[in-house]
Order: C-alpha cells, then structure tokens, then sequence
C-alpha cells in the first residue's frame, strides 16, 4: 500500500466479512428446514431464508468488490483516491441500503423475481451508490499518472456490473419476458463482467505476491477478457431451454455455454504461469492460497460443474434440482468469495498498520483456508449426491417430490455437517481480521520495496 487514502478499504471488507457471517445464518436456516418440520415456518420460510441468504453473498460480494478497486486502482494509476470521504458515504449508503433490504424481506417486502428480489427504491439505491463510486474513480483514474489494463479491466467489470444492473428496474407482467431478461443482469454478471472483476483481482495479486511480469499477466487477462464474452454473451441462452422461447436458443445455448470454461482455464493458466515463475516464496503465502486457489475452485466449480449440466440433453433432467447449488455453490465461492478474502488477506497488513501481519507463512490463516475450501467441497459433494439421486427417483422413476426428499435427507445431513467445517473456516478468518489484528493505523510501503508498477511502461 502506497496511499493513504487506500485505507478505506478497510471499512468495506469489515462490512463485507460482517455480512458474509450473516449470509451463513441464513443458509444454515436455508439448510435446516430441508430436514422436515419447520418450527420458524410462520415466521421465517424456506423462499425468505433463502433470498436472505443469496442476497447477502451479493451485497457483501458488491462491498469487497468496490473496496478491492478503493485499494488496487490508487496503487496501479499511482495516485491518491479523489474523494476517501464520498467512499465512506458511499459505503455508508450500501450498508444502509443492504440493511433495508434485509429487515424488509423479513416482513415480506420483495419484488419477487428470484435473485433480483431488491423492491424498487433498493434497486434505485444500490443505482445511486454504483453512481457514487464511477464518479469516485473516473475522477481518480483521471488525475492518475495511467491506467494499466489490470486497473482498468477491474472497473470495467464494476461499471458493467452497474450497467447490467439496469434491465433488473424493468417490469413485466409476462413471465416468459420477465426470466428471459432477468437472465441479462444475473448470468451476464456472474458469466460475464463479474469474470473481469476476478481476472483484474487476479491479476493484481499475481503481480505482487509472485515474480511474473506485468506483460505476461496482462496478455492472459486480455485472453480471458475475449473469451468471456465470445462464450458468455450467447452463453446466457443455457438459461432459455425451458422458458417458453423459441427453440432455436436450445443448440445456440448448448454450444456457447459449453465453451464457458475457457476464460476459467484462462485465469487458471494465468495463475499456474505466476506460480511456476516463483523464485522465493512471498511472505504472505495465505494470501498467494487464495489467489491460486481462487482461480482453481473457480475451474472446478463453474467451469466443469456448470459443463456438467450445460448441454441441453442434461439439463432437461438436472434443471432446477440440487444439481443447481451444488454448482452454484462452488462456482461463487471459487471465483467471487476466494479472490475478495484473498485480496483482504493480503491487504491486511497495511490496512491495519501490523507489518509483521505481513509474514504470513501458515497457521491461523492457512487453518481458514483449508476448513473453507474443504468444507465447501464437501458441501459441494452433498448438494451433487442429493441432486443425482433426486433427479433419478424424481423425474426417472417419478417419485413425488416430498418422497424423493424424505429420501436424500442423509445427504442434508452431511450438507449440514460440511457447512460446519466451512463455518469454522470463516469464523477464523473474522477472529484474524477484527480480534488477532485489530487496526493500529495503517502501514505504507516505500515504493521501492516491491516490483511495481512502475517498472513497465504504461498502457
Ligand atoms: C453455512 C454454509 C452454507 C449453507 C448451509 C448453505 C445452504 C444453502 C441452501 C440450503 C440453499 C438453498 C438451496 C435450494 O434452493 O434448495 C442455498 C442456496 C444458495 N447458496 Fe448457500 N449455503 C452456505 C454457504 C454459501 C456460500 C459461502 C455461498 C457463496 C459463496 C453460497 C451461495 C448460495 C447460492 C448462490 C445459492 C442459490 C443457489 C440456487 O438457487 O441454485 N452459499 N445455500
Ligand atoms: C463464476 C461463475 C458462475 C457462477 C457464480 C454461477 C452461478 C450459478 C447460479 C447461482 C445458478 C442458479 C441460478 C438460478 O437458478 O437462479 C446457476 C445456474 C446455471 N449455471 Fe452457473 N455459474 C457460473 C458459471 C457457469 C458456467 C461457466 C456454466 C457452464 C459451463 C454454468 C452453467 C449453469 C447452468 C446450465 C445453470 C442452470 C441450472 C438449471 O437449469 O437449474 N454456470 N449458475
Ligand atoms: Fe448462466
């Protein structure tokens, strides 16, 4: 860390690891109503859990988002933030607005349109703070002494973030239409622009915690720029097969989305070049986990699980059953949530003013890891036996739905006791953050101490 306005990153990850634990609670709650009668029904269902629970991800995924590009765009373009105050209002307006949601969903205020339940003065909101922070940066990126790819690949995806925030404001009364653009924000999001914000991400702890250089990592990041939406944009008809469109979307949608894993692998290729060409091995090796590991899972969890049950011929089956989370699952905690707690992991150390935070060799953060990344693929393995065994006695052998649950509750089970192991992962990481490295003040860096970005020439 350079600047001292880069410190008001510290404030968003505080939020978005607050948030983080609260969207725990509600998958837990989520988890336990699958295993039959339902004390909190009256008060709390399954469809109010459940948006709780992924709305949260979201809005703690937005945090970490925007304070990662509070931290990484100061240092690339080598200049302070234009305005830390307006970044702190803008946090302020996030938290309150994600709040709101929360304790609105609670008394059944929802617009109702799965993932995007937002009511529309949220929508307009969450709008109103995206306003805030383009303003922040492009004032920044402006002033800056230049805009590497990496910064500027990393903004590119916030801004078409907000931008494909916008169909989500339209409403229409026709069911089909409603899913059919629903689709624009939510898969162009997660198999789109949300692919550039982990690439930047990636690529800017790739740069400093290994010895690639900066023409290598950013010719990979271009590559996975152009496949994500050479793959994603018609990619998005995987989510048409059964809506209700014309069946000309069935091949379109099989065999663009079936090419989907490749910008992941590009970021996986990116990750294993920086890994070879590490020559001594950086202080903080936690953070180097959850770079490298972010780009793996990612690989995994969308890349061959969303293959899994792209093509059309499967997904008749698979559609809509546990199949579905036990993708989703590993896909968003892969590629979103690793490269947030990665880029905190290594930026902790400056934003709290403990240097000697910075030799991070293993222990505590290394326990975190490793319980996350094992839990969540034992969740992962619960949510994919379920889902297999569901869609056989279900749709094969035509079970009822409430029979074929009766039957998978040993793999709920086994959900539940995975997403312990996850939990205590993640409480650790909390205890590192708030209580083992509580915030001094902050620590710069002399701008010598590490290859920077002045060492190649601007874009
Ligand atoms: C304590 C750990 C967790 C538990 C027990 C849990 C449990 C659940 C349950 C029961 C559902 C509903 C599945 C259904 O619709 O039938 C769900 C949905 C979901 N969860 Fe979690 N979850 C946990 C952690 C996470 C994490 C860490 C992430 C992301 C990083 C996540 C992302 C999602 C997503 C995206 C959905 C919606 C999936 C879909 O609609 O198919 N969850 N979770
Ligand atoms: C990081 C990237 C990704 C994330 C976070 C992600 C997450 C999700 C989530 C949460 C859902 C459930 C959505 C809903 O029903 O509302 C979903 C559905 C789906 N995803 Fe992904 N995904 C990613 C990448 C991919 C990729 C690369 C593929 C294909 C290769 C894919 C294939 C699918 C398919 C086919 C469905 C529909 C499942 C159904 O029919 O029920 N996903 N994904
Ligand atoms: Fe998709």
């Amino acid at each position: 860390m350079r600047y001292r306005s880069q410190s008001v990153a510290y404030w968003y990850f505080a939020v978005a690891l607050l948030l983080f634990a609260l969207q725990l609670a509600f998958g837990f709650l989520s988890a336990v109503k699958y295993l039959g009668p339902d004390p909190l029904r009256a008060v709390l269902p399954f469809d109010v859990s459940k948006t709780l629970h992924t709305n949260l991800l979201v809005v703690w995924l937005i945090a970490g988002f925007l304070g990662a590009a509070f931290y990484v765009v100061p240092e690339e373009s080598e200049v302070e933030l234009h305005s830390p105050r307006l970044a702190y209002w803008t946090l302020a307006l996030l938290t309150v607005t994600g709040v709101a949601a929360v304790v609105g969903y609670l008394f059944g205020w929802t617009a109702g349109n799965k993932l995007l339940e937002q009511p529309l003065p949220i929508k307009v909101s969450l709008v109103v703070v995206m306003l805030l922070f383009a303003y922040n940066i492009v004032r920044t990126l402006a002033r800056g002494a230049r805009i590497t790819a990496t910064a500027g690949i990393l903004v590119a995806g916030i801004f078409g973030a907000a931008l494909l925030y916008l169909p989500s404001l339209l409403e229409f009364s026709n069911y089909t239409i409603a899913t059919f653009y629903r689709w624009w924000t939510i898969h162009l999001w997660v198999e789109g622009v949300f692919e550039l914000i982990q690439g930047g991400l990636l690529a800017f702890l790739l740069l400093r915690l290994t010895g690639i250089d900066r023409d290598t990592v950013e010719k990979w990041l271009y590559i996975v720029v152009g496949l994500t939406f050479a793959t994603g944009l018609i990619g998005t008809a995987h989510h048409y097969f059964w809506i209700g469109v014309p069946e000309y979307w069935l091949p379109l949608g099989g065999f663009f989305s079936a090419l989907e894993p490749l910008p992941f692998l590009g970021m996986a290729i990116m990750a294993y070049t920086a890994l070879r060409r590490i020559e001594e091995p950086p202080a903080n090796r936690v953070a180097l986990h959850w770079a490298l590991g972010s780009a793996m899972v990612a690989l995994i969890g969308a890349g061959i699980l969303g293959l899994a049950h792209t093509w059309p011929a499967v997904n008749r089956w698979t559609h809509g059953t546990l199949i579905t989370p036990m993708h989703g699952h590993l896909a968003f905690f892969g590629a979103y949530a690793m490269i947030v707690l990665g880029v905190i992991t290594y930026s902790l150390p400056f934003l709290t003013g403990n240097p000697d935070a910075e030799e991070r060799r293993g222990g505590l953060g290394l326990w975190s890891f490793w319980l996350q990344v094992g839990g969540m693929t034992g969740m992962t393995m619960a949510f994919a036996a379920a889902g297999v065994a569901q869609v056989y006695m279900e749709r094969i052998l035509g079970f009822g739905y409430l029979e074929t649950q009766g039957k998978i509750q040993v793999h709920i089970q086994m959900l539940l006791a995975m997403s312990l192991v996850f939990t205590t992962g993640v409480l650790l990481f909390l205890w590192d953050f708030f209580v083992r490295h509580p915030r001094r003040g902050i620590h710069l860096r002399e701008p010598t101490a590490e290859p920077g970005p002045t060492e190649t020439a601007p874009l």
